[in-house]
Formats: C-alpha cells, structure tokens, sequence
C-alpha cells in the first residue's frame, strides 16, 4: 500500500510476483487460488488483463484513412466492431487488382491465399492490403498529440512552451551527457575498439543484466527487421541535416557549445544524417463527431517500407528487390542455398553458412560482403547468427518432410490448393516450391513462438508474465480441453462475429486469454463445441472453401494492423550492445574469454567473416554466456555513438547513432515521455525526482546514483516558472478531475521540472523503479502489451489459418511440438514449471548439434547459459555447476 502513491503500477507488489522472497511462507502457501501466492498472481494477471482491455479501448489509431469510421461507425455498426475497410482495398493498377475482384467486393482467393505473399498482401484475406509493405505506420496516441514540436494546438503549445524543437535541446549533447558509458579503464575499451589482436585484457564497462543474454539483445534487433523499417534499401531522402552538438544548457539557459566544450563531450558538430521520409506531410483532414473536432490522421505520415506481419521478411522478402536478394538452392529449390565454408574442416560446416552476396545482386554498396539475405541492413553478427540458425532450420524441416515423402508418398501430406479444396495432395505430389512457402510458414511461426513464449518471459523474468505470455500463446487453460473448446467457440463464434463493440473487443481479448490467441478459429464445430474437442476429426468441419473460416480467427479490434510511430520508438533497445564481446571457443574449455572483439569489428562485411572464421558453435556459446547492457542511463556502447557511416559523405564520415535516435523520434512525432505516458494510461510524473526507487534505502549507493542521475535530467532539461492558467493535456485529468496544467500540481509560479520536455527514449531509460526481473521499462511494457498481442490476432496464419491445409501435417506438428519426434520434457521444474524444452533451444540443439553438452543445463536460450538459475525468479549472477572457473563470474556488475 505504501506503494500506492508513485507514479509506477503496483501489481509487481503482489504476492509471489518477484523472487522467492516475495513468496509467503511455505505453510501459508497450500490453497491454490485461494493462498496468498494465487491470488498474487491472479490479481497481477487480472490488472495485466485490465490494462490490455484499455489499451484496446483508447489506443488504436490508423493512420490509412480509416480513423473517421473508427470514430463514427458505419451502417449502425459502432467502429471498433467494424471489420472491412474500402482504404485496405487493393488499388487499381496492383498486380492483382483483377484476381481479388477489382472494383467489385474485393476478397483474395485461390494462389493469393496460400501461403505468406511476397509483399504481405492477403493475409486477411477481406482486407488484401492490410500489413503489407509500404503502408502507413499507425499511432497508438491521439493524433493531436503527434509533433509537439510543431506547437499545431495550445495543449501542445501549454506543455512545450517554445522549448523545442528538432535539435533542441541537443541530442548529441543528450547523448553525452545522459548516454555515455562511463569507463574506469578507457585505455583499455579505447572508444569501443579494444586492444591489438583482440586482446582478453581490453575492458569496455557497461551495466549488465544477469539474466539476459547478448543472444537476446540480437534477436531483437533480428526481430525489428521483421516487423518495421522506415528506410527504403538502408537509405533515408536525399536531403541531408546537421544533428546538433551546438547547444547546451547551463544554469537553466540554452547556449551555443564551444570548439573546447564540444570536444570536452566528446560530440562532432560537422555530423550530417539523411533526412526521413514522410508519406503524407499536407495539413490532415478533420472531421466533428459527438461535438467534437477530429484529426482525421497524424500532421505527418511514414510508411513501413517491410511487411507488418510476423512473417520472417526479413528471411525471405518483402518485395520484389528483398526477394531477389534471397538465394534459394538449385539443387533443391525447397530449401536456401547454404554453402561449404571456405574450410571444409570447419566445425559445424556440413550444414552450410548463408551465401555472400555477388556483384549483380540488387545492394547497396555498403551491404558487400555481407551474407545473402532479404533485409541486409544494419548487419551485424548477431544477424549473421539468427540468419545462418534459421536458414539451416528451413532445410532440416525440408529435408524432414522428404523423408516423410519418401516413407510415406501416398498418404495425405495435410496441404491442399484452394482452387481445388477438396483434392489431397498427397507427399510425393507436393512440389519444391510449395514446400519452400510451407517453409517460410514453420519458421515464421516458430519464430513468434520463441519470441512469446521464450524471450519475452525471460525480458520479464516473473511468474505473471510468465502465465501472461504462455497465455497469448497457449491459453490460460492449457491442457484443459473441455475448458478450451467452450472457450475458443464463445471467443470466435459470439465475441468475434459481434456487432457490439464491447464484445468485439473487450470480452474477445479476455476469453482469448482461455484458449490461447495462437490457433484461434482453426478448429470450427458443427455440433456440441464441448464434447467435440474430444474426437475433432469427426466433427471439426473447418473449410478450406469457406472464408470465414479460413479468415475467423482474426481480429483487428476496428483498426487495421500496423505497427505505431511509438512501438518503433521503444524498441530503440541500442543500449543492449555491449563494446566488446566476449570470445569462447565450444570446444575448447568454455569458461575461458580467448578475446574480447570489438562489435565495431563485427558489422556488415565483417559479420560474415566473423561468423566464417570463428564458426556458429563458438558465436552461440559466446553470446548465449555474455551478459547485455541493461536499458538504463549512461549504458550507451561508444561504438555507436561514434558509427562511421561513409554512404552519407559527410566531413566526419560518423554518426552517432543514439542521438540519431532520438532526432528520428522528433521528426516523426513521437510525443515526449510525460504525455507519452498519459496517452498510454499511466500515471504522469511531475519531477525528475520521481525517476528514483523508493524501495531502496536513503543513502544506499544504488539510490545515490539514481538521485544522481536525476540531477543531469534536471541539467539537461531544465526547468520554468509554471502557469496554472494553462492545461496540457486532454489524455487524462487530475484525480479530482480538474484538468492537468503546466504546474503539474505544484504551485502557481513555482519553479518545475522541464519534465514534459523529456525525450521518450530518455524517459524509459530513466525508469529506476520496475517490476521483478523486467529488462524493460513500464512504458515500453505497457507499448509491448497491446501491440505483441495485436501481432497475434490480427494474423490469419497464427490463427484460423494455422492448418495443415497451409502449413501440411508435419509443418502444424513441427510448431506444436518445437520440432520432429514429439513434445520434449525439460528436466526438473525451472521455477515451479514442468515445461516443454524452449523453442530456441531445440533449434540451437538441431542446427549447432555441438553445443549439446552446453546446452543440456539451459532452459531459457536468452538466460546467460552459465548462470545458475536458482531458486523462483532470482537474479543473481552465480555460477552454475561446473561454470565455477567461468571468469565472468568474478565481475559482480
Ligand atoms: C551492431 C548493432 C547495430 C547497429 C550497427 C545499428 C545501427 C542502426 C542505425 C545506423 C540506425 C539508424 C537508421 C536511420 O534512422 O537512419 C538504427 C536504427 C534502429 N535500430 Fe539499430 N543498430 C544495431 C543494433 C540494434 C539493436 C540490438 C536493436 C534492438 C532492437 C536496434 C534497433 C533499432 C531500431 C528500432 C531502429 C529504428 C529503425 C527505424 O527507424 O525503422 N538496433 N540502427
């Protein structure tokens, strides 16, 4: 209760929500549901439920021209409950413009619905252009709220003053002076690029996470090149733009920074970046509705240059020149060509490395060298790895389903073509390329299942996400059918079909939670749903010739998907990268650091001869036992702070990266942390002071750096004279209901905190105060909880269509069981669990088989591998058996 009055959620103080030390005693904890420990996690699970409720309520913006009738409805049906839009139609002039029923109802048939399309179109199939590339990113805040630098209304203007602007306060002075790694040996990190030959004595600090894995910190990155990119081919407009490094502010006045003081920081004002492009920039349309004046869309919009689905385009394409990119095996077009590396001998070479690109391909320069494959930018040897894993994954499912073909060519393989539904395509008639798509399908699916299921409950290392993201997954009901099957026909069947928009909405997300969101609408019943579940092939009469079966599971909550300007700014996640990563060899005692490589030397071209010369077994050991950076202030790699970019041809020939974060946030108008925060349903704060943990002791060291830090917020950011005359916000009011205004609750002409001036990205990396074992901030949670569900829902092939019709039998068995031969059983019971062995770590298992005894004492592919994982949720960085020598060990932070 004592908790209750900070700005921070307060289910992370319930119960059996942290470490074992947040349980009650082992005799209070008998009853179930009814103990303490089950209705901490119940309660926790139910505000998590609450807030996703809200979130879909007062948080779905689209921004292709569908907001007015999200707002107004349409034939009496209110806009959350609509399901089809005219803007998601495909245009004239689309290559397949004719075969979805041109000018006619458009609905996507036949070849188009089979599998992923190359460009994302038809995923729902009454929406053909829904997620597909180059459409408008959507905004998860109002749209008056967008561009605050713009000052376009007063609530913008009463917030900001005229404090900002694009380059104010200045990001590379933020980017010293608040992202800066400090370092006790800088001879020894030398900006990021170590000692000679890779040396094991270089040393770069960073704050470290003890129980996430560099593994992790790459996935991510591997993940957002799935989901989003705002560049077309790496590359911005033409126009080029200074980023700053003039200004600072000193005793609360903004002046320019001299030659000496800039060099001081550390900063390059001869830095120059391309600027973003905009989809639409002229004034937006507007419209009344309930006596009110909308914004019919944001001042500005951005496309998202890749498709939004979770459909792996990043592997294999996104549109014509991505595809081009892809090399498939002449051999055996099913799979991706893989090829020998260079030395035969090499460990783990049977399977093949990814191709390098060749002189004709369609890349930019800059992407040379590197391995072949649909989105090459950004490359590092993080990408390399997941690259090469998943590549080596889609030929094993390959070669399977061969084998299956020749064991068994005249059975049924589960695939059908929608032109012809009712014939069964049996395992030797399906061809090469059908298989490739079936391909494409596994591994996108098995991608977001370790993603849910496995790096996000080790991001958010506690029981209730754990439930939590096993629940979008699987169901809150696993295993219980009789439970399920009511569960799954009263989500789909009465929610789904709903006209009501609280139905459509509200009651669909909370029964989704039963069965699982993965699979929803993929089984339909034509009798008793709950004795059917029991004997499915009799009764399940799902139809391949019916589109509302093939599409019933999806649900877009009235506003079609697309990832928002915000949920790209808070995976800004560059705080992850350490300098230097830490080498081990996987045979050859791999508690020793043979030498610490500079990530610097391990970007685009470098990646590829890094991964060729050291191998994917030492790679993954390597980064599966090395801690990442924490998402905190000053945890910044220096690497990226000092990038050089030699495609922009400018004086410095260097860009820092995380000042260009938040100069694109800026100019795409993400709002600034406080309102960002209010827009969202969070509790604002009203000073910098309020960033500071409470539950630590006064004095404590870890506070003291923490009021230290808030005492830079202040310097950079700075404060006024507040005006209680002026509201800021129409997102929420006080707790009396007054409106909010310029004075935060403090007095009328006091001085406050700039606090509404805060950048988002140095706002949640402010976040002291978090739930147990969350790598991320509430804020960026909160932007997670609606959008990582959305991913799901929205997707055709993550529910009604994850069949065999699509996937075929071994492809639904594969994803069902995290590969061949049946669900595998991990040993003991990690945190209580008796669990299926992770997803990723039976793909590590199948693709590096080297790495067997190592990986035998992992359970989560993203916790440090050598740690002992202890008791319930803990923490600590302890070595596990047989790690004792691991040096690592010896550095506590
Ligand atoms: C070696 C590692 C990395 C390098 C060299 C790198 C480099 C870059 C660069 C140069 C940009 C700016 C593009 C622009 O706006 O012009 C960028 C954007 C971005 N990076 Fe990274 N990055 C790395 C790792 C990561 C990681 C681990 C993440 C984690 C999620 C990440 C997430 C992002 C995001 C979300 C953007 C914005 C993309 C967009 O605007 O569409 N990056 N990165």
């Amino acid at each position: 209760m004592a908790f209750r009055g900070t700005p921070w959620v307060d289910w992370a103080n319930y119960w059996a929500t942290g470490d074992a030390a947040s349980k009650p005693a082992e005799s209070e904890d008998k009853d179930g549901h009814l103990s303490p420990t089950g209705r901490g996690i119940d309660g926790a699970l139910l505000d998590l439920e609450y807030q996703r409720i809200e979130l879909i309520k007062f948080n779905l913006l689209d921004n292709s021209g569908t907001y007015k009738e999200y707002v107004e409805g349409r034939d009496g049906v209110r806009g959350p409950a609509l399901k089809t839009w005219d803007a998601l139609r495909l245009p004239k002039g689309h290559p397949d413009y004719d075969a979805v029923g041109g000018d006619g109802p458009q609905l996507c048939r036949g070849d188009l619905i089979r599998f992923r399309t190359p460009t994302g179109v038809c995923n729902d199939i009454k929406n053909p252009l829904m997620g597909s590339a180059n459409q408008p990113f959507a905004r998860n805040v109002q749209f008056e709220a967008t561009f605050p630098d713009l000052g376009k209304n007063d609530l913008a203007r009463n917030r900001h003053g005229d404090r900002l602007g694009l380059l104010t306060p200045d990001p590379q002075v933020i980017s010293r002076k608040l992202f800066t790694r400090a370092q006790s040996q800088p001879d020894s990190c030398r900006d990021g690029h170590g000692l000679p030959g890779n040396s094991p004595d270089a040393n770069c600090d960073y704050k470290k996470a003890p129980f996430f894995n560099v593994l992790a910190a790459f996935w991510i990155q591997f993940m957002t090149h799935d989901w989003f990119s705002h560049l077309v081919e790496g590359r911005n407009r033409s126009e080029m733009m200074t980023v700053g490094c003039t200004a600072q502010r000193a005793a609360n006045v903004e002046k320019p920074l001299s030659a000496e003081e800039a060099s001081r920081l550390g900063c390059r004002p001869g830095d120059r970046i391309d600027r973003s492009y905009f989809a639409q920039e002229g004034e937006p349309p507007t419209f009344s509705a309930m006596g009110k004046e909308h914004l019919a869309r944001a001042y500005k919009t951005t496309n998202n240059t890749v498709t939004a689905w979770w459909d792996a385009s990043q592997l294999y394409g996104y549109d014509d020149a991505s595809r081009a990119r892809v090399k498939r095996d002449p051999a055996d077009r099913a799979k991706l060509l893989l090829v020998s590396p260079d030395r035969p001998t090499m460990i783990g070479g049977g399977m093949g490395y990814l191709p390098v690109f060749e002189p004709l391909d369609p890349i930019n320069l800059q992407w040379s060298g590197q391995e072949a494959t649909a989105f090459p930018d950004n490359w590092s040897i993080g990408m390399s790895f997941f690259h090469n894993v998943f590549a080596r994954e889609h030929s094993l499912f390959v070669e399977a389903f061969w084998r299956q073909a020749a064991a068994t060519p005249d059975a049924d393989s589960g695939l059908r073509n929608p032109s012809r539904p009712d014939t069964a395509i049996l395992y030797r008639d399906v061809t090469e390329d059908e298989l490739f798509e079936v391909g494409r399908l596994v591994v996108s699916a098995q991608i977001a299942k370790i993603h849910t299921t496995e790096w996000t409950t080790q991001l958010l290392y506690d029981e209730p996400l754990y439930q939590g993201m096993n629940a979008n997954w699987h169901g809150l009901f696993r295993g219980r059918r009789l439970v399920e099957a009511a569960l799954e026909k009263i989500t789909v069947n009465n929610f789904g079909k709903s006209t009501d928009a609280k139905k459509a909405t509200q009651w669909y997300t909370v029964f989704a939670s039963g069965p699982g969101i993965f699979g929803l609408g993929s089984r339909v019943y034509g009798d008793d749903a709950i004795f059917a579940k029991y004997d499915p092939n009799r009764t399940d009469i799902w139809s391949l010739s019916n589109p509302d079966h093939v599409n019933g599971g999806v649900n877009h909550f009235g506003s079609p998907f697309n990832f928002p300007e915000e949920f790209v700014s808070v995976y800004r996640l560059h705080a992850l990268v350490p300098d230097l990563l830490e080498f081990r060899e996987w045979d050859n005692d791999p508690n020793v650091v043979r030498g610490k490589i500079p990530v610097v030397d391990t970007i685009r071209g470098k990646a590829t001869q890094a991964m060729r010369e050291r191998g994917l077994a030492s790679w993954a050991l390597s980064m599966g036992r090395q801690r990442l950076g924490l998402l905190t202030l000053q945890n910044h790699p220096a690497f990226l702070q000092n990038l050089a970019l030699p495609r922009l041809q400018s004086a410095t020939g260097k860009i820092d990266v995380v000042a260009l974060d938040l100069v694109r946030d800026r100019e795409r108008g993400v709002p600034r942390f406080n309102e960002f925060r209010r827009q969202y349903g969070l509790k604002q704060l009203t000073s910098f002071d309020e960033f500071v943990d409470r539950r630590l002791p006064h004095g404590s060291p870890e506070r003291l750096e923490q009021e230290r830090l808030a005492g830079l917020l202040r310097e950079v950011y700075g404060q006024h004279r507040c005006d209680a005359s002026k509201i800021i916000t129409s997102a929420q009011v006080n707790p009396d209901g007054t409106p909010i205004t310029d004075c935060l609750g403090h007095p009328d002409g006091s001085i406050v905190d700039n606090i509404e001036d805060v950048d988002t990205v140095v706002g949640w990396l402010s976040e002291f105060t978090r739930p147990h074992g969350f790598a991320i901030s509430e804020t960026q949670f909160q932007v997670f909880i609606l959008n990582a569900s959305r991913r799901l829902f929205s997707d055709r092939f993550f529910t009604s269509s994850f069949r065999p019709e699509f996937y075929t039998h071994l492809g639904v068995q594969w994803v069902t069981d995290n590969g061949p031969d049946g669900t595998v059983i991990e040993n003991g019971m990690p945190n209580g669990h008796r669990e299926a062995v992770s997803p990723l770590k039976r793909v590590l298992l199948r693709t590096i088989p080297e790495l067997a005894p190592e990986l035998a004492q992992v359970v989560n592919a993203f916790d440090p591998w050598a740690r002992d994982r202890g008791e319930y949720y803990s923490l600590e960085w302890k070595s596990r058996h047989g790690a004792e020598s691991d040096e690592a060990f010896a550095q506590p932070r």
